[in-house]
């Protein structure tokens, strides 16, 4: 089979930048991306699409009604396609078995349902969700028991390892392409189809394929590898404050170590999509009978959790130990910058925890849509009257951070950087502190002009901690 029609089931995050980039790089592939939601499949045909992603809007208008298809109608892209991704949504169960750690797999059992449902012919099905090792096991378990006659199906493993913000460069320059499949020659048959779909601008020796449990465990290691690195600094920034040293030179120290390197060492309050393929694993080892791999899987959460915690808490304790009436800005609501997902955003604990302490909070954030804030405050629990009371949402900076005791950046974005402080300052309540969740802005500067300045992993002015030393820890 050569593959000419491609399907993906979920017009998401990765979805979305994913197929576009292969209808770019493919031109002689008709590539047809679905979604269950009407609303979001209109937003990718409108010139407003509905995730902002540096470079996509160029790529979606270079293909879109040539070989690149938004569509609602799902059925009709998996008869005529060769090959389906799923790319839909895994979030972590908020019920039952597993509740809190375990993905919920009920849309890719959704997915391979409406497959089995509607294929009349082979299919390669290949899961680009990030999934639990051996989903693919139950995608196939699906397939095989409603299947029609004369249809056989290949299930391949092809993990994403794109990062929102940078995903049309991650996805044109991957640092690997990593595809897993059954052990047998229809399963080698179906690896290459995919292989030569990358091929169209990956190099091969840029391309692994493996088998399938290997693929499917691949990426939840790389993402738990890189949150285990975000963890181990953290945790050093910690100690960097209580001693005096400074986290962006011991980062810069330690990075300089050719085994270590220096990417993935920036201590800030985080936040990532990473925590949800961490429990994921955890429960993984937790079904497995292995415990201690869980606890060490887990503490790697805690760690990034504890950092949000630490830096909110510092914001009340520097306040004077209360918010009640206070009004704060957040600059920067979404997870990450150069995206609007909100997702895991270490702003949403931040604002709620100010919210429940009594403050009035003012956001600005350049893509988010006022919408989305008010349901991640409403989805942790924030009533709509206290919302209505206490949040006022803003279009540009200076406006959100007029009349307020504090300021908190929580989000990267370049445009914080180049802010006007002098005026910013002017405009704020007396003594005006500034927290920078993000390690991102001058903080001489910023003190030269008045500021009160907080930051993650070095004391800016304030006296040593206390040290006790002792020979056993217990005395401390
Ligand atoms: N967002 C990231 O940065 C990233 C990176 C790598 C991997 N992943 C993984 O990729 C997967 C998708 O993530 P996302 O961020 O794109 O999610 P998303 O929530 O943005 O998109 C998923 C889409 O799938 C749709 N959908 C659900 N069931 C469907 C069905 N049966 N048919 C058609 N559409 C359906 C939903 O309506 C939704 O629009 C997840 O498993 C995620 O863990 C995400």
């Amino acid at each position: 089979m050569v593959v000419k029609n491609i399907c993906c089931l979920g017009a998401g995050y990765v979805g979305g930048p994913t197929c576009s980039v292969i209808a770019l790089k493919c031109p002689e592939i008709k590539v047809t991306v679905v979604d269950k939601s009407k609303e979001r499949i209109a937003q990718w045909n409108s010139d407003k699409l509905p995730i902002y992603e540096p470079g996509l809007d160029e790529v979606v208008k270079a293909c879109r009604g040539k070989n690149l298809f938004f569509s609602h109608d799902c059925n009709a892209a998996i008869l005529e396609a060769d090959l389906i991704f799923i790319s839909v949504n895994t979030p972590t169960k908020t019920f039952g078995n597993g509740k809190g750690r375990a993905p919920d797999l009920k849309f890719v059992e959704g997915a391979a349902r409406m497959i089995a449902d509607v294929a009349q012919s082979n299919k390669i099905v290949v899961e680009k969700s990030t999934v639990p090792v051996n989903a693919a096991e139950s995608i196939m378990k699906i397939l095989k028991a409603n299947q029609r006659p004369g249809v056989s199906y290949q299930i391949l493993s092809n993990p994403e390892f794109l990062a929102e913000g940078t995903a049309i460069n991650d996805l044109l320059n991957a640092d690997r392409v990593l595809i897993g499949g059954e052990e047998s020659p229809a399963g080698e048959a179906a690896i290459e189809e995919l292989c030569q779909i990358y091929e169209h601008w990956i190099p091969r020796k840029r391309i692994l394929t493996t088998n399938t449990w290997s693929s499917e465990l691949s990426k939840l290691a790389a993402n738990a590898m890189l949150a285990q690195r975000i963890s181990s600094i953290n945790s050093l920034s910690a100690v960097c404050e209580a001693t005096g040293a400074d986290i962006a030179e011991v980062a810069r120290a330690v990075g300089l170590d050719s085994r270590i390197g220096p990417k993935f060492l920036q201590a800030s309050i985080g936040g990532s999509c990473f925590q949800k393929d961490i429990l994921n694993l955890v429960y993984i080892c937790e079904c497995l009978n292995l415990p201690q791999q869980a606890a060490y899987w887990q503490s790697v959460i805690d760690m990034n959790e504890h950092q949000k915690h630490r830096f909110t808490a510092k914001v009340i304790e520097s306040l004077l130990n209360t918010v009640s009436g206070k009004k704060i800005c957040i600059l920067g609501f979404a997870f990450k910058k150069n995206t609007g997902d909100t997702r895991e955003s270490a702003a949403i604990y931040v604002a709620k925890t100010l919210l429940d302490e009594g403050a009035s909070i003012s956001i600005y954030d350049p893509k988010v849509e006022n919408s989305q804030i008010h349901e991640d405050l409403k989805y942790v629990g924030i009533t709509p009257e206290h919302i209505e009371s206490h949040l006022s949402i803003f279009k540009d900076a200076y406006s959100a951070t007029k009349d307020c005791h504090a300021i908190i950046l929580c989000t990267e974005w370049d445009e914080f950087v180049t802010l006007d402080y002098e005026a910013i300052y002017d405009q704020m309540m007396k003594p005006a502190y500034i927290f920078d969740g993000r390690k991102i802005l001058d903080h001489n500067n910023l003190l030269r002009i008045g500021f009160h300045v907080e930051t993650i992993g070095s004391r800016l002015g304030q006296p040593f901690k206390n040290r006790r030393y002792s020979t056993s820890p217990q005395a401390l």
